[in-house]
C-alpha cells in the first residue's frame, strides 16, 4: 500500500479525479495557492499572514537564496524504493516536515489551531502550537488525539517578562504531551510590519491570538490583581473602539455579555501586551530552561554561526534557523544562507531545523542537502486553511511532501538521509 505521503500516489489521485473533471481545491504550487487564498482572506488576515517586515526584502532574500541553489540530479540509481522517514525527539515521523507555529490564525478561520492540529495529526506530522494561538493548547491536543492518539505536537514559547507565566506554559506543554519546546528568540519585540501598521491592525489588541494566556491560571492571577487595582479604564468610545471591545469579549472565555461588562477581558489584553515578550531576554534565561522543563529544548530564530555554537555549548537539543518568515528584520540574511553557514558549525551535534520561505518539495530537498534535519512550513498551510479548512491545511503540506518524494527520487536519492551538499550547485 502506498503511503498517503507518496508522491506517485498523490499524483495518481489528482490525475484520476481529473478524469472526472475534478481539479484540486488546494492548488499544488505555492504561487497559485497564495493567489487563490488571497481572495478568501480579509485585508487584516492577508496583511498579517502574507506580510513581512519593512519593504519585504528578507522575504525576497529567502526565496532568492533557494533559487541560487540548484539540484544536480543523478541518474540510473534505482530509486524505486524511497523513504522520507526521520526520527525527531523520540517521534518517528513519516517526513522531515513540521507545521510551524503561526499566531492569530483565527484571522483566517475561527478555531484555526484546532483545524491545523487536526490536519497535522492526519499526516502524523508535528504541529508546533503557537504561543499566540486562538485555541488553548489542551483543546488542540485533544483534537489531535481524537484523530491519531499521541499524534506528535510541540509547543512554541515566547519568553514573557513574568517567569511564573513561562513556567506555567511549560508545565501545560508537558501535560499535553509536547515532544519539545521551541523558544522563539527573534521576537522580543514585534518587527516593523507596514502592512499591519497601515491598517492599524494588531490582532492581539482585539484578543485574537491570546488564548494560551486567557486559559492560563498564572495569567488569570496577574489579570485579577491588575483588575482589582482598577486598571482597564473604559476606552474612549468610537465605532472602532466598540468593534474592538466586541472582539475582545468574543475572544475571551466566558459569556459574551458578561465579558462586555466586566473589566477583566480588557485588562487581559493590556496585560498580554505588557508582558508577553521580553526584550531583555539573554542566554541567562536559556541556561535556566533545563531546570524549568524536562522537554527537549529547541531555539528558534538562530541565524549567526556563533549563536549556533553557543546553543550547542549551552546544551540545548536543537535550533531552528529562521528569520521568522521575514517578519522581523527587513534586510536580514536569508534563512537558507544562514543554514549554509550554521550547519557545518553544528556538525550534527544537535538537531537543525529551518523555516522561512520554504514553499515546495524541491525547496525541502535543497535545505535537507544543506544540512537541515527537518523543515517547518508556515504560510502554505495557512493558505490551505483559508481555502478549505483542516483539509486544506493538510493538503497544502501533503502536496509539498509529495513533491519532496518525487524530487528526491528524480534527483537520484532514495532517502532524505542521503542528501548532502554534493546534491546541489550554486548559480549566480
Ligand atoms: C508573532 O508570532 C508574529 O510573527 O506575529
Amino acid at each position: 500500500m502506498p503511503s498517503p505521503l507518496s508522491g506517485r500516489a498523490r499524483q495518481n489521485d489528482i490525475y484520476s479525479a481529473g478524469i472526472h473533471g475534478r481539479t484540486p481545491v488546494v492548488p499544488t504550487d505555492f504561487d497559485e495557492l497564495e493567489r487563490r487564498a488571497r481572495h478568501k482572506m480579509s485585508d487584516r488576515a492577508w496583511a498579517y499572514i502574507a506580510g513581512g517586515a519593512g519593504a519585504g526584502r528578507t522575504m525576497a532574500a529567502n526565496r532568492r537564496a533557494l533559487e541560487r541553489r540548484v539540484i544536480v540530479p543523478r541518474v540510473l540509481r534505482d530509486v524505486s524504493e524511497r523513504t522520507l522517514e526521520i526520527e525527531l525527539f523520540g517521534d518517528r515521523l513519516p517526513a522531515p516536515v513540521l507545521f510551524a507555529p503561526v499566531g492569530a490564525g483565527d484571522l483566517v478561520a475561527r478555531g484555526a489551531d484546532r483545524m491545523i492540529g487536526h490536519a497535522a495529526a492526519e499526516l502524523g506530522l508535528p504541529y508546533i502550537f503557537s504561543n499566540q494561538g486562538g485555541v488553548p493548547m489542551e483543546e488542540v491536543a485533544a483534537e489531535m488525539d481524537r484523530v491519531r492518539p499521541g499524534a506528535p505536537r510541540w509547543f512554541q514559547l515566547y519568553w514573557s517578562t513574568d517567569d511564573d507565566l513561562v513556567d506555567s506554559l511549560l508545565q501545560r506543554a508537558e501535560a499535553v504531551g509536547a515532544s519539545a519546546v521551541a523558544v522563539t528568540l527573534d521576537t522580543t519585540m514585534l518587527g516593523w510590519r507596514p502592512r499591519d501598521l497601515n491598517l492599524g491592525s494588531l490582532p492581539f489588541a482585539r484578543a485574537e491570538g491570546i488564548a494560551q494566556y486567557t486559559s492560563d491560571p498564572r495569567f488569570a492571577d496577574i489579570v485579577a490583581e491588575r483588575a482589582a487595582q482598577g486598571s482597564g479604564e473604559r476606552p474612549e468610545i468610537s465605532p472602532g473602539a466598540l468593534r474592538t471591545l466586541f472582539s475582545i469579549a468574543r475572544n475571551t472565555p466566558g459569556s459574551l455579555l458578561r465579558n462586555l461588562i466586566r473589566p477583566e477581558p480588557r485588562v487581559g489584553v493590556q496585560t498580554f501586551l505588557d508582558i508577553y515578550s521580553r526584550p531583555s531576554l539573554s542566554w541567562t534565561q536559556i541556561e535556566s530552561l533545563r531546570e524549568r522543563t524536562s522537554l527537549p529544548i529547541v531555539l528558534k530564530g538562530v541565524l549567526h554561526p556563533d549563536d549556533a555554537r553557543r546553543a550547542v555549548d549551552t546544551g540545548v537539543d536543537g535550533i531552528i534557523v529562521s528569520n521568522h518568515g521575514g517578519r522581523q528584520v527587513d534586510g536580514s540574511i536569508s534563512s537558507v544562507d544562514a543554514l549554509a553557514a550554521v550547519a557545518p558549525v553544528v556538525d550534527g551535534r544537535i538537531k537543525v531545523l529551518v523555516d522561512s520561505g520554504i514553499y515546495s518539495g524541491a525547496d525541502v530537498v535543497k535545505v535537507l542537502a544543506l544540512g537541515a534535519d527537518a523543515v517547518c512550513i508556515g504560510r502554505p498551510h495557512m493558505y490551505g486553511l483559508a481555502l478549505a479548512g483542516a483539509a486544506g491545511a493538510r493538503d497544502a503540506v501533503a502536496n509539498i511532501i509529495a513533491e519532496l518524494d518525487l524530487t528526491l527520487g528524480l534527483a537520484g536519492h532514495t532517502s532524505v538521509d542521503d542528501l548532502d551538499p554534493d546534491a546541489l550547485a550554486i548559480v549566480e
